[in-house]
């Protein structure tokens, strides 16, 4: 049980193999359920650098996943062309989706070039709000891939706001500085929805904003909000998990 009566399941890994090995593994459990109960299997990806392995372990797996029956939207996306280096569907494409046979029409990428970031949110929500045959439901992915940045942001939910507040939005944008580029994203409320929720951490430098997170719950952190319907995971590997009670820690923390 994590602060605040949230309760997230921890795995540790030795490194960052384990951990997307396992994750792998877990993709297929969820997709296999999902495409039995539902007939498809639809997951929100992050962008980022932690994830990139976990992609490319995917697509080492070719046919064994059921492409087909998987949709894939992205939890968030800088305002940048497909093309850019730090765009997150550009890098999801070049380590998963051209290298598997996943129809085009499952592929749901955040649209970029819109007039203006708030334009391109209210575009992608009504991409949900179509594929998902909404009306004023939130939308049910079946798996949430999401990573924590050293301030405690995930998706591109970033300190400073209060994101606890439902407004009904299922995306919006966040214009930041010319390094972090405009961002668009789902939502809190959207994220929490989630079957099953899952954070990817790995490394030293997450090991400080992990325990906030994980073992104070710091409100001010967007990432200690996600407290989904269903199961939370968190898969972080013995460096990012050095600072949590019990551990061997290395350093301040
Ligand atoms: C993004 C991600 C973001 C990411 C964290 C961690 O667009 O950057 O969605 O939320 O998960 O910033 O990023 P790293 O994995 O690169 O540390």
């Amino acid at each position: 049980m994590l602060q605040g009566g949230r309760y997230a399941k921890v795995s540790v890994f030795g490194g960052e193999k384990e951990a997307s090995d396992f994750l792998v593994r877990k993709w297929e459990e969820i997709a296999r359920v999902a495409i039995q109960e539902r007939g498809i299997f639809v997951v929100a990806l992050s962008g980022g650098k932690t994830p990139r392995v976990i992609y490319e372990r995917l697509a080492e797996l070719k046919e064994q996943l059921p492409w087909n029956r998987t949709h894939i939207f992205l939890v968030d996306e800088r305002v940048v062309p497909f093309s850019h280096r730090d765009s997150n569907y550009g890098m999801l494409a070049k380590t998963l989706l051209e290298k598997v046979s996943i129809p085009p029409d499952n592929c749901h990428p955040i649209p970029v070039d819109a007039p203006s970031p708030e334009v391109a949110a209210r575009e992608y929500e009504g991409k949900l709000r179509a594929f998902f045959h909404l009306s004023t439901e939130k939308p049910v992915f079946d798996l949430i891939l999401l990573g924590l940045g050293e301030d405690g942001h995930t998706a591109s939910l970033f300190p400073g706001e209060d994101f606890s507040v439902d407004t009904g939005r299922l995306a919006t944008s966040a214009i930041l500085d010319a390094e972090r580029h405009n961002r668009l994203t789902l939502t809190l409320p959207v994220i929490n929805s989630a079957r099953n929720v899952v954070f990817v951490v790995t490394g030293r430098n997450k090991a400080r904003v992990l325990r906030r997170v994980i073992e104070e719950g710091d409100s001010a952190l967007p990432a200690s909000l996600v407290r989904p319907i269903g199961y939370c995971l968190f898969v972080i590997d013995e460096e990012a998990a050095s600072c949590l009670s019990g551990r061997k820690t290395r350093g301040e923390c």
